[in-house]
């Protein structure tokens, strides 16, 4: 059956990589992917066309895909839009709300290639592969009850930590699903010592183990697993963990890699429908300059074609292109160490397009 692919460039240098990471899924269209592709706006784009940051139309569009590849959204432009709700990180928020997505995928990849732009050790990162699992839709960031007021004579600010049986154990098995697909082993992080919510988060996870008798199940305190990810990053495999700790843990682990510009993301929810994005933002310093580095944006499509459509060997082959071509030593500014030539947004496209269909 034909699955819907949406594109939205968004704002910044949005358009500039997602016209690259088209012409990648144009040619794995050409290469058997029976998808058909569709663009809409959101953000910035869309609030100058349309007054929202997130259109009817859009979401409309968005329903209708099994996978979503965006951009970014955001910049100078409309960080003085007084009603919040219509900034563009709002159609962001607002789509990822919409469409359920509770399960954030962040690899934390580094490639051999650009081992020296870390800022740890270079034997301490050469070869990384973890990947975060953040719960993204529950926990702090949106539990009842939450404010500010006056208590005895002085104001208190209040979150709650909340989290049920159901939402945990959904994640869960997304991270399991995902450790049995990488290397077996899968780390827990909670505040088990503290925190009552990740003491059922600790005993939700212990009791799905047994179903997935071949991934190791370890569990670690979040202010160790922020220790261990500096010390020794490579001791990890899958971690899955709530949306706070996942929020800072999973910005801790892209940062290992030094390289921004690389690392895709997914956010996932209960059919497998996908949003897939670069981790960066949308560059407005560098915007309309060709100088962006596309290839998080081009990985994103790659993620989206193994988690949301079942194409795990079109992902490897776009992988393996991008390897490639960091092997040939072609490296946008933001990844110049290393390289022995330095290419623009579109010559970067160009190489892994080669490189592609090459294979
Ligand atoms: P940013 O990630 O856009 O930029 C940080 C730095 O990294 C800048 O110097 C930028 O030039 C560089 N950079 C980022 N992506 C790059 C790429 N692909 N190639 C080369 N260099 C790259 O973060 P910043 O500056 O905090 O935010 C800029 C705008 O982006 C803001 O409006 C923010 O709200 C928005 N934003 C949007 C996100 C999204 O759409 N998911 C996520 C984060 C920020
Ligand atoms: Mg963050």
């Amino acid at each position: 059956m034909t699955q819907k692919i949406l594109v939205l460039p968004g704002d910044g240098i949005g358009p500039e990589i997602t016209a690259q990471a088209s012409r990648i899924l144009a040619a794995c269209q050409a290469r058997g992917l029976d998808v058909e592709i569709e663009e809409g706006l959101l953000g910035g784009g869309a609030y100058d066309a349309h007054g929202e940051p997130l259109p009817a139309e859009t979401l409309e569009k968005a329903r209708a895909a099994r996978g979503i590849l965006l951009g970014a959204v955001g910049g100078p432009k409309w960080d003085t839009i007084e009603d919040l709700a219509k900034r563009p990180e709002k159609g962001l928020l607002g789509l990822r709300k919409e469409l359920g997505l509770f399960g954030n995928l962040r690899p934390a990849i580094t490639y051999p290639q650009l081992a020296e732009a870390s800022s740890l050790k270079r034997e301490l990162v050469a070869g990384l592969d973890i990947m975060i699992v953040r719960e993204l839709t529950g926990g702090i960031y949106f539990g009842q009850p939450r404010g500010i007021e006056e208590r005895d004579g002085q104001r208190v600010g209040f979150n709650t930590y909340v989290y049920s049986e159901s939402e945990i154990e959904r994640i869960g098995r997304v991270a399991f699903e995902l450790a049995q697909k990488r290397g077996r082993k899968l780390c827990s992080v909670d505040k088990a010592n503290v925190l009552e919510a990740t003491i059922l988060w600790r005993e939700v996870m212990e009791r799905l183990a047994p179903e997935y008798p071949d991934v190791e199940l370890s569990h670690m305190y979040v202010d160790n697993a922020a220790m261990q990810l500096v010390r020794e990053p490579k001791q990890f495999d899958v971690v899955v963990t709530g949306n706070m700790f996942g929020d800072i843990l999973s910005d801790a682990a892209a940062m290992l890699t030094g390289s921004i510009g690389m690392l895709p993301s997914a956010s996932l929810n209960e059919s497998g429908q996908g949003m897939y994005e670069p981790c960066h933002g949308s560059a407005p310093d560098i915007a309309g300059q060709n100088v962006a580095n596309p290839l998080a944006t081009i990985l994103s499509v790659a993620m989206m074609l193994r988690y949301s459509l079942d194409a795990p060997a079109l992902a490897a082959q776009i992988e393996e292109a991008v390897g490639k071509v960091l092997d040939e030593g072609l490296r946008t500014a933001d990844i110049a160490s290393g390289g022995t030539r330095t290419v623009s947004t579109s010559e970067m496209g160009d190489a892994v397009l080669a490189a592609f269909e090459a294979l």
